[in-house]
């Protein structure tokens, strides 16, 4: 994990919770329209991954169990895990790439009505994602994924001194790589290659040799489209269009998108895709449906997007008319840690990482709200171009006098609470009944997050070793974890 270089460990800060009646009169607890949508409060479950889908992308009993865990405790919005656009295989993640997915959604879309009796409404994040492998066995690189090239036979001969290279069997260059030092390896692979040897490969938006690649303006309209289309036909209330972390829409976005047709560079181009596939989903699904987008308020990569250019996207967003803007912040690929052999680089182990899951081993600012102040400045500029688009801020709130201090000082619209809504689905039922004294707090040290990493089933570990032998429990493929946290006994 990334840690600050002179790290400072902070407490969960104290807090005193409202009386019902302070709560009924807080602005966290009143209604708030999301376009068509009304919230019956501010408040905001952001998407979390559990890893609970089948292998196929399916709804399974675990998923529909978390969702109707997370509705039971009654936030405005609940917006379910990134789900996959693409009819392609992508491991035990959701997806909702044709029309075989939608019973399963719709299930989950009964779940959560019945559980919150009608009232948490329900989002789904869809998302597209490039190809990536896990980091490969030197070995197996070297035989059987490098394509060797004149330009590294060019760079061995000048290496060795020796012009026998350029002619040499391919074989014989594979197994010399493969047998030379890194310092060698070095000087003869180029940059994508030994990443694709150090990380695994991975596909870039700017990877425009790539036909699939260079077509994805193209094409992921029409994918996007589709599959909010499915989602409204499943039951969901909304979409909301994944368009922060390390992901395609991402990508676009980034500062570091360099491509040259019309979808890369100046900031005008970098939003127009994002752009055409809102207006692609938003012609599908019609104007009488929520579509939001999520996007991050910084990169925090070298050359990454700055909060200059989150606002520009913020008003560009608002002006093409979606419903809400999500913001997050970080979680990228280009600052992560190298994983171990096998595994898959994971865009949360750098300081983008970092910035997206804060932690309590942190600078002096520390991880409470610490994205508030870029959510702000992306409000003002939102406000200022004349629109009034609902803004969710997220990051390290827990407290009510948190969420209540950004709505009163208007830095956002509505709270979202991620990490505390998993270690304790109660908080909107138990601040609002004046029983927040009963809150499990969140601790920020994320095991949820390392759960998440290692593709494991996601628990929080302030419950997922309580009452273990609770009759008719699920637990994890571990044995040892429950997948749900116990009941709030009131
Ligand atoms: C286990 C886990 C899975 C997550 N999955 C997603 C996801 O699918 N999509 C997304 O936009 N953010 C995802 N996030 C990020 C959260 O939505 C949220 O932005 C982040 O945890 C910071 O908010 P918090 O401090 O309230 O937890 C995930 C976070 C966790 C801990
Ligand atoms: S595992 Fe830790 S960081 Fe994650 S929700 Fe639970 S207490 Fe919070």
């Amino acid at each position: 994990m990334w840690k600050f270089a002179n790290p400072v460990r902070h407490q969960i800060p104290e807090t005193r919770w409202p009386t019902e009646a302070e709560a009924g009169r807080s602005l966290l607890f009143q209604p708030v329209s999301v376009g068509p949508l009304m919230l019956s409060s501010r408040t905001w479950v952001p998407a979390m991954v559990p890893w609970r889908a089948t292998e196929d992308g399916f709804v399974t009993p675990a998923n529909l169990d978390w969702y109707r865990r997370f509705a039971k405790g009654r936030p405005g919005a609940l917006v379910v895990e990134a789900t996959g656009v693409r009819d392609i295989p992508s491991g035990p993640l959701l997806r909702i790439g044709h029309d075989r997915f939608i019973p399963g959604l719709r299930q989950l879309v009964d779940a959560v009505r019945e559980s919150s009796n009608g009232e948490t409404k329900l989002l789904i994040q869809i998302i597209d994602f490039l190809a990536m492998r896990r980091r490969p066995e030197r070995e197996k690189y070297f035989e059987r994924f490098l394509q060797v090239t004149n330009y590294h036979r060019t760079r061995l001969s000048e290496l060795t001194n020796d012009s026998r290279w350029n002619e040499a069997a391919e074989t014989e260059i594979r197994g010399f790589l493969q047998d030379g030092s890194d310092e060698l390896v070095g000087q003869v692979l180029n940059e994508r290659e030994l990443e694709s040897l150090h990380f695994g490969y991975r596909e870039r938006v700017t990877d425009t040799e790539l036909s699939h690649i260079r077509e994805l303006p193209q094409v992921l309209p029409g994918i996007f489209a589709d599959a909010a289309m499915r989602a409204r036909e499943a039951g969901f209330d909304g979409v909301e269009l994944h368009y922060a972390h390390a992901y395609t829409m991402a990508s676009f976005l980034s500062a570091r998108n360099t491509r040259t047709d019309g979808y890369g560079g100046t900031r005008e181009n970098r939003v127009r895709l994002p752009i055409e596939v809102y207006r692609a989903v938003r012609e599908r699904v019609g104007n009488d449906y929520t579509v939001g987008v999520r996007f991050l308020a910084d990169e925090v990569i070298a050359g990454g997007s700055r909060i200059d250019d989150a606002t520009y996207f913020g008003v560009a967003f608002a002006r093409a008319g979606m419903d809400f803007l999500s913001i997050s912040k970080g979680g990228k690929f280009e600052d992560a840690q190298q994983p171990r052999v096998a595994q898959a680089v994971y865009p949360y182990t750098g300081q983008s990482g970092y910035e997206c899951m804060p932690t309590t081993l942190s600078d002096e600012i520390g991880p409470f709200s610490r994205t508030v102040p870029l959510v702000a400045q992306i409000k003002r500029g939102v406000n200022n171009a004349g629109f009034s688009t609902p803004i969710v801020a997220t990051g390290g709130i827990s407290t009510f006098s948190q969420a209540e201090g950004i709505l009163q000082r208007g830095d956002a619209d509505i709270v979202g609470f991620a990490r505390q809504a998993l270690a304790d689905p109660d908080w909107f039922l138990k601040v609002k009944v004046g029983r927040g004294n009963e809150v499990r707090r969140c601790t920020y040290t994320n095991y949820c997050e390392a759960l998440d990493q290692a593709h494991k089933q996601v628990t929080c570990k302030l419950w997922d070793r309580i009452e273990l032998d609770e009759p008719g429990m699920a637990v994890a493929e571990d044995g040892r974890r429950r997948l749900i946290p116990p009941e709030w006994k009131r």
